[in-house]
């Protein structure tokens, strides 16, 4: 499964928050990716959700208070604490705060809290009167200082009718905290991956481009695998209609030109560059200021002129470079007279006929060639495990010794 979260226990804390729906989202997401999730509530937040609803979303017991009977809490009270891998309180109200900040053991959520030795995160969800108090302040700075892993909030129209700081972020972008959180450490910690994305956009006056049909979402999937490795994932992306992962830095570009100045500051310090950006290979030699009118004509031509190689012009003594080819015939002759030209330490290529990969789909089937000379024939998998796939392999090649 892509994305998998297979074993992981994630113990989930919900409390009193109008936002509490947005919990079963997330117990759903979770659930959905083959995470174990322990819901614990306290007392306010049954008063928004009931338990069966996560009960019936998680299959797991929902825990509602810590001297129930049927409360695996009442038996060991820090049974959820142990075995978890993190710990989340969604949404996190002002006085659950207060009470983690001050070291509060008086329900599931607090308990379980201050017991684990799990990273701890927590995301805020109040009125932006109550978020703003010196009180809230105060606590959400201590519980940062002490290592804990604030998520948000955004700011929005709040339930209070308010327009503010104070929203509880979407439970996409919490799982994609929660990722980070369980990549830390990961064989990618202290890494610098650098993922070009989407595709060039070169004008021609200022409304028109070139571009072509690259989606960005192979570039997309990499950096995430990279991230959720515990790398620090860098994507240089030119304009995409994906969403900006959760804990990756996005620096965008338009032009090859452009997308080459981002890539080569990014890539001064990285570990390993991934270029998996559609580069237009030509520019307009002359972008008009204005718009071009239609006129009488029935033809027009406009002269192109040859964008640079971005990835041959790294100096590969310093990075590992991984490029990819997407090729319609000669696939691996093509990819390997690439990888040697570019001077690439190992290139992806995939067969853009193929009708279940490439482009816009969220599966590709690659084959990757290496200096050595392997050929290694992936079956169709997920962009995101060819991503896992392509930094296995680069694990061995970095030039720096393990940070
Ligand atoms: C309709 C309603 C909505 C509330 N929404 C929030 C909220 O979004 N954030 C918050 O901090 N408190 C909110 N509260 C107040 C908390 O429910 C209250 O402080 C409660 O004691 C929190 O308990 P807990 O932190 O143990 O769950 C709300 C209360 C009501 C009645």
């Amino acid at each position: 499964m892509p994305y998998s979260l297979t074993g992981k226990n994630i113990a989930l804390g919900v409390t009193g928050s109008i936002a509490c729906y947005k919990a079963v989202d997330l117990a759903s997401k979770l659930t959905q990716l083959n995470a174990n999730v322990d819901v614990m509530m306290t007392d306010a937040a049954r008063q928004f959700v009931t338990p069966l609803t996560f009960r019936s979303i998680t299959h797991r017991p929902v825990v509602s208070g810590m001297f129930e009977a049927d409360s695996e809490l009442s038996i060991n009270h820090v049974a959820i604490a142990e075995r978890a891998d993190v710990v989340a309180v969604v949404p996190a109200t002002a006085s659950t705060l207060a009470r983690l900040a001050h070291g509060m053991a008086d329900d599931p959520v607090s308990a379980t809290a201050l017991a684990t030795s799990a990273p701890l995160l927590v995301a805020p969800a109040m009125d932006a009167n109550m978020f703003d108090s010196p009180a809230t302040r105060a606590n959400v700075d201590l519980l940062r200082q002490r290592g804990v892993y604030v998520a948000g909030p955004g700011e929005g129209r709040l339930a209070s009718g308010l327009v503010g700081r104070g929203r509880l972020i979407e439970p996409s972008e919490i799982v994609g905290h929660v990722r980070i959180l369980l990549g830390r450490g990961g064989d990618l910690a202290g890494r610098k991956i650098v993922v070009s994305a989407g595709g060039t956009q070169e004008a021609i006056d200022p409304v028109r481009v070139i571009t072509n049909h690259s989606s960005g979402k192979m570039g997309y999937a990499v950096a995430e695998a990279a991230r959720d490795r515990g790398a620090e994932a860098v994507l240089v992306s030119s304009p995409t209609a994906l969403a900006d992962p959760t804990g990756v830095r996005v620096v965008r570009v338009g032009s090859a030109l452009s997308m080459r100045d981002a890539l080569y500051r990014e890539c001064a310090d990285a570990d390993a560059v991934v270029m998996a950006a559609a580069v237009a290979d030509w520019r307009v030699a002359d972008v008009s200021d204005q718009k071009v009118k239609k006129g009488g004509a029935d033809v027009w031509s406009i002269d192109l002129v040859k964008n640079p190689d971005l990835i041959a012009g790294l100096s590969s003594e310093d990075i590992v470079k991984i490029g990819f080819a997407a090729e319609s015939e000669d696939l691996i002759a093509n990819a390997r007279s690439k990888l040697l030209s570019k001077d690439l330490d190992m290139i992806a290529a995939n067969d853009i006929t193929a009708e279940d990969a490439g482009f816009s789909s969220d599966d590709n089937r690659v084959v990757i060639l290496d200096r050595e000379g392997a050929e290694d024939r992936l079956p169709l998998m997920s962009k995101y495990d060819v991503g896992a796939e392509i930094l296995d392999r680069a694990l061995p090649l970095f030039r720096s010794p393990t940070p």
